[in-house]
């Protein structure tokens, strides 16, 4: 499968290499996969990044009031859903094939949706269930059956508390609630530190230190969202549109949470970034956060656009989809987050590319190892890769899908992943199609996908070049699909 160079000191290497792994074969050892380039995701970054698609539920008085920012001076009793059904909600993520939803347990108008030991502004005081219900437990008990992972978000800023402005107080009151949260519901996989606050919400410190060494010592397999990690960043807007490139990695240090100027940094991270803190983009279903009457989901073709904006630059999606006032997920939303499954499905559930023959320019370990291109093509995303040989970013590094039947390959999708486990490398590369150039772009990450511009394309070879890397590039998997929904005419 390796393609022979035509310089001399190529040859060498290669009959060099030939012959360490005669020996190596000989001896019946492997070779070892290449080393990895730091920084790396921690495992649980790891699971996040394969969920692809999860869950947020804006929940709470402004449910209610038909607002996005409630005041804070709300009255509890406000709060009244008359048929809330977690399971409901559960039954309605597990049908979209998403594996972790999370709620907001205190928006910024300070309602806690559980009953806080430290507050009387919660559930407690509203006529739903008598002041005995606790709206975090639900959801929990929901998800537990349904193998669902659940997250939680506890607004930072508090428009209700009169501890907010006293800034030992209330970081003292916001701990607390976080033990309350992070102790008493099992596993959380998840926190969300928003950023938002308002132009005059008084000027003080959190402290993000104390909160982000509690939730880990409560948590240990939890992952913090927040502007600045330090598990995963924000992307930057709320539209759900990671940049290209879209880097993992970034430099920590140079982000603050709330801090105004750096969300095209948040949007496209730093192949000189010293941290892994891939980005989530958080969007909603609708217009706004939380369920309004006159409002209604966003089309099919827009959920598409965000999904090959978010999941296919390297994000994870964070969808929202707000319960109403009855406390059920409304039909139409419901419905239309069935037919978006079912597109990805339709879309990618078949690789055009299976049953094709693979060739690349180099293999790390020669002929016999297990590092070929076939791993492209296996389900496994991450641990199985082709690798180049050598460890030189550098020269000309292919992989190439050659069609094996009469009426060649005709698609308009093409997936390249990274095999992130060992660092994200991949800083340009190209795709051809029968020689002629069809794309030319430049990190790859998890997943990258790329509609070819002209539409649906027909030929016999596709090649992946790429021209730029970290370290040797790894690809674990490549697909070619036809994705029937896209229409590239009508795209702005
Ligand atoms: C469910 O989502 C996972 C990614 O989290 C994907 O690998 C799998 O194919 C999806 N299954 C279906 C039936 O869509
Ligand atoms: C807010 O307080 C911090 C110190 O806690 C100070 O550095 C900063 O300048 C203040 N900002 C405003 C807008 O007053
Ligand atoms: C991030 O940090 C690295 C290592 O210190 C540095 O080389 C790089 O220039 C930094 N990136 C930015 C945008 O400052
Ligand atoms: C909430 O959604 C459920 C499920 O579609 C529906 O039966 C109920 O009428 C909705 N409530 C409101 C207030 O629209
Ligand atoms: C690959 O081959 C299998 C077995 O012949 C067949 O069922 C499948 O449809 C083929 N897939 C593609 C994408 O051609």
């Amino acid at each position: 499968m390796a393609e022979m160079g035509h310089r001399f000191s190529f040859i060498f290497t290669l009959t060099l290499l030939h012959f360490l792994h005669f020996c190596s074969a000989k001896l019946g050892v492997s070779t070892p996969p290449p080393l990895p380039i730091l920084p790396l995701p921690s495992f649980s970054q790891l699971k996040w990044q394969q969920r692809e698609v999860i869950m947020f539920l804006h929940f709470g008085p402004n449910t209610f009031t038909d607002s996005e920012w409630g005041t804070g001076r709300e009255s509890p009793t406000v709060f009244n859903p008359t048929a809330l059904d977690a399971a409901q909600w559960a039954a309605t993520a597990a049908a979209a094939n998403i594996s972790l939803m999370i709620l907001t347990a205190k928006h910024h108008d300070g309602f806690c949706l559980w009953p806080s030991k430290y507050t009387t502004h919660s559930v407690s005081r509203s006529p739903w269930k008598n002041g005995h219900g606790d709206v975090v437990k639900e959801f929990v008990d929901a998800a537990a059956p349904r193998g669902i992972d659940v997250g939680v978000y506890l607004s930072p800023w508090d428009r209700h508390d009169r501890r907010y402005s006293h800034e030992l107080a209330y970081n003292e009151y916001y701990l607390a609630q976080l033990q309350e949260l992070l102790n008493n519901y099992g596993n959380v996989r998840e926190i969300w530190f928003d950023g938002a606050k308002g132009k005059n919400a008084p000027n003080m410190s959190y402290y993000f230190s104390d909160w982000f060494a509690m939730v880990k010592e409560l948590q240990s397999s939890i992952n913090i969202f927040s502007d600045a990690g330090p598990d995963i960043r924000w992307v930057g807007d709320e539209n759900g549109f990671a940049g290209t490139p879209c880097w993992s990695t970034i430099n920590r240090s140079s982000l603050a949470i709330g801090a105004e100027g750096i969300t095209q940094y948040l949007n496209e991270g730093d192949p000189e970034g010293t941290h892994w803190v891939p980005p989530e983009c958080d969007v909603s279903i609708r217009n706004g956060w939380f369920w309004h009457k006159s409002e209604s989901p966003k089309s099919l073709k827009t959920l598409l656009e965000i999904y090959y904006n978010s999941v296919g630059r390297n994000c994870v999606l964070l969808f929202n989809v707000p319960p109403n006032s009855t406390g059920l997920i409304a039909q139409e939303d419901a419905h239309t987050l069935t037919q978006f499954k079912a597109a990805i499905h339709t879309i990618f559930s078949s690789n055009l590319a299976q049953n094709c023959s693979l060739r690349a320019s180099s293999q790390r370990g020669g002929k016999e190892s297990a590092f070929g291109p076939e791993n492209v093509l296996d389900n496994d995303h991450l641990w199985t890769y082709w690798a180049p040989r050598g460890a030189d970013a550098g020269g000309d590094h292919w992989i190439e899908i050659r069609s094996q039947q009469k009426q060649g390959l005709r698609f308009n999708v093409v997936r390249i992943q990274e095999a992130i486990g060992l660092g994200q490398r991949i800083k340009r590369h190209e795709i051809y199609l029968d020689g002629k150039r069809i794309v030319e772009e430049s990190s790859v990450g998890y997943k990258r996908l790329h509609r070819i511009k002209s539409g649906v394309v027909c030929g016999e070879v596709v090649r992946v070049r790429i021209t730029e890397a970290r370290a040797v590039p790894l690809i674990s998997s490549l697909g070619l699909h036809l994705d029937p929904f896209w229409d590239p005419t009508g795209l702005s």
